[in-house]
């Protein structure tokens, strides 16, 4: 409760309001502010060619935009919100200053960025290791752990972002999914043989990488 109001007080100060697909901030450009998700969900992407990869989704409790505050340099990833989203936003001195008197908030802050190049490293690890074809197959596999699809377009969409790879390279690892029933397709709508899929996703995660230049 006293958490609460004090969030409250915060908010009447710092408090913004983004609405659902609003940009937050574009990569490339200069960073004056750092964000906190008090409630929704925030998208982080990175352009790569003429492709735009998803980073990360971040929810309630997560920060953004740190980075171009702590180096000065421009933000190196842009930040949409997938949902209407609510956030304090700190400028750098206000940023400064809560990092150096108090110790847990910079302790949580050190302990973020350090999750995130863990992931980061992990996603190099995988870059390295799979080929295309692995990799959206595994992303495949992992959407559907996350959450249930019956639209062919949305798992599309998901899959792209999140391999880094166009709609079309990954409409025709799905029409080899169809074709040998691990995933059926009736107008757009997608049905999933769940064992199978985890099946070939266990083989892969297990199997040896293809050392293949993409
Ligand atoms: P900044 O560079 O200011 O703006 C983009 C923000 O995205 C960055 O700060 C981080 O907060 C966040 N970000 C950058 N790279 C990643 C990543 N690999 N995973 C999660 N968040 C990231």
């Amino acid at each position: 409760m006293q958490e609460m109001k004090y969030t409250e007080e915060i908010f009447k100060k710092y408090g913004r309001i983004y609405d659902e697909g609003k940009v937050i901030f574009r990569e490339g450009e200069p960073g004056n502010e750092m964000f906190i998700i008090i409630e929704g969900k925030v998208k982080i992407t990175k352009n790569a060619g003429n492709l735009e990869k998803t980073l990360m989704i971040l929810g309630n409790g997560d920060f953004f935009g740190e980075m171009a505050l702590v180096d000065d340099k421009p933000r190196s990833a842009s930040a949409i919100a997938l949902t209407t989203c609510k956030l304090i936003a700190l400028d750098k001195n206000t940023f400064k200053s809560v990092i150096l008197n108090n110790p847990s908030f910079a302790y949580k802050v050190i302990l973020k960025m350090s999750e995130r190049l863990r992931e980061a490293d992990k996603q190099i690890e995988e870059l390295l290791k799979y080929d295309k074809r692995t990799r959206i197959i595994k992303s495949i596999a992992e959407a559907f752990e996350q959450k249930e699809y019956s639209k062919l377009s949305d798992l599309v969409k998901d899959v792209s972002d999140l391999v880094g790879v166009s709609e079309s390279e990954v409409l025709s690892v799905i029409r080899e999914l169809v074709n040998s029933s691990v995933i059926g397709l009736k107008a757009g709508k997608i049905t999933i043989n769940k064992e199978e899929l985890k099946r070939i996703y266990k083989f892969l995660s297990f199997s040896k990488p293809h050392y293949e230049a993409d």
